[in-house]
């Protein structure tokens, strides 16, 4: 079987990243959407951005992106480019305004409804130039060539992928990250950590994701826990790890964690890095059988000290430091916290079975198994 790297979209990083990319905006285009959602806009962080880069272009800001986005918001988000005359566009934030602006680039180039565009490789059109500066520190979607959209008829997150939705440039500044709040930088920093582990044990990884997925991990087993206390050099690191790890991701695919949180984010509208890291220790727990060699590597790259432990118990040890690290990140350990009630478990079961990321896992997953692991975390 032939197994797939792809390397775009280039990197801006560093403490002039703004800059260096506000000039290569005249390239791009003439007049730029800025898409944010209304948190980035009060705590000022688009104005960061577009001091720097309103220089080089005139924009128009669209600001009402939600989490879980939905059909209705990129309607919104595409209607705002249309009437802004917008060729280019500007993504400031999380995964979220990220899948926008790539959905409403689609759109700019081939008309219809997202809802067209579900699969892969569905549309003909080169989309619209994407710039994108992340926010957090977890999504990845920065570097990724697809966008998540929730579908609330079906309560499905629809994927829409294609080589042509890369960004044309990602834009990785400290600047921006350096006053992300604490549960922001700790759930969206576990969401960057499964990312990585998911895809080094996914049945897709091979020798190019591997190693820019434990570089991931190394980095991020360093920085998270600084970061989710507001370490800004931290942050900063923790911002490049998560790229990395979305550059692991899309080609390695990812497992059951996503499976389980991206079915309770359609459901219940929870947080995706805050699901993420609800379901992440338990699934590696489930899936250390599958994988022994790979999860002792894990702990290694978590710093634990597995000299002379065998592979199995090595294995156990990445278990131990992801749980203390969901631990030291303060994120929800039960789905009762975040308002989820028991009984909906085997719905969600039946939903995360279908779920596109779950056959990539490295152990099979059962509808016992699901029912298993909602209850763990219940
Ligand atoms: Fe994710």
């Amino acid at each position: 079987m032939s197994q797939h790297f792809s390397s775009p979209p280039q990197l801006i990083m560093g403490a002039d990243a703004l800059e260096v990319a506000a000039g290569r905006l005249p390239t791009m285009g003439t007049k730029a959407l800025v898409v944010t959602d209304p948190g980035i806009v009060a705590a000022g962080i688009d104005r960061i951005v577009t001091d720097v880069l309103g220089s080089a272009l005139p924009f128009h800001v669209f600001s009402d992106v939600v989490g879980n986005p939905d059909i209705a918001t990129v309607e919104s988000a595409a209607q705002a480019r249309e009437v802004a005359g917008a060729d280019v566009l500007i993504a400031i934030g999380g995964g979220s305004s990220i899948d926008v602006a790539k959905s409403v680039a689609v759109l700019g180039t081939n008309g219809g409804s997202i809802v067209d565009y579900e699969g892969v490789d569905r549309f003909a059109n080169r989309p619209l130039p994407v710039v994108v500066i992340p926010t957090t520190v977890g999504s990845g979607s920065e570097v990724t060539k697809g966008a998540v959209i929730t579908n609330p008829q079906t309560q499905v997150k629809m994927v829409i992928v294609s080589d042509l939705m890369f960004a044309e440039v990602a834009v990785l500044d400290p600047r921006v990250v350096a006053k992300l709040p604490s549960r922001i930088a700790a759930t969206t920093g576990m969401d960057a950590l499964t990312h990585a582990i998911e895809a080094y044990v996914a049945l897709g990884a091979n020798p190019v994701t591997d190693a820019i997925c434990l570089g991931a991990i190394e980095l991020i087993g360093a920085h998270l826990v600084a970061a989710s206390q507001g370490d800004p050099d931290s942050l900063y690191h923790m911002l490049v790890a998560s790229s990395m790890a979305g550059i692991g991701f899309h080609d390695a695919g990812l497992g059951a964690v996503h499976a389980l949180a991206n079915t309770l984010g359609a459901h219940f509208g929870v947080h995706h890095g805050t699901a993420n890291a609800l379901f992440l220790p338990y699934v590696i727990d489930f899936n250390l059988t599958a994988a022994p060699a790979r999860f002792a590597r894990i702990a290694q790259a978590l710093g634990e000290d597995v000299h002379g432990l065998s592979d199995d118990e090595a294995a156990a040890r990445a278990s131990v430091a992801v749980h203390r690290l969901a631990e030291q990140t303060g994120v929800p350990r039960t789905m009762a916290e975040l308002g989820v009630p028991r009984d909906a478990i085997p719905a969600l079961a039946r939903d995360a079975l279908l779920q596109a990321d779950l056959p990539g896992n490295p152990r099979p997953v059962t509808l016992d198994d699901l029912i298993g692991l909602y209850e763990r975390a219940a």
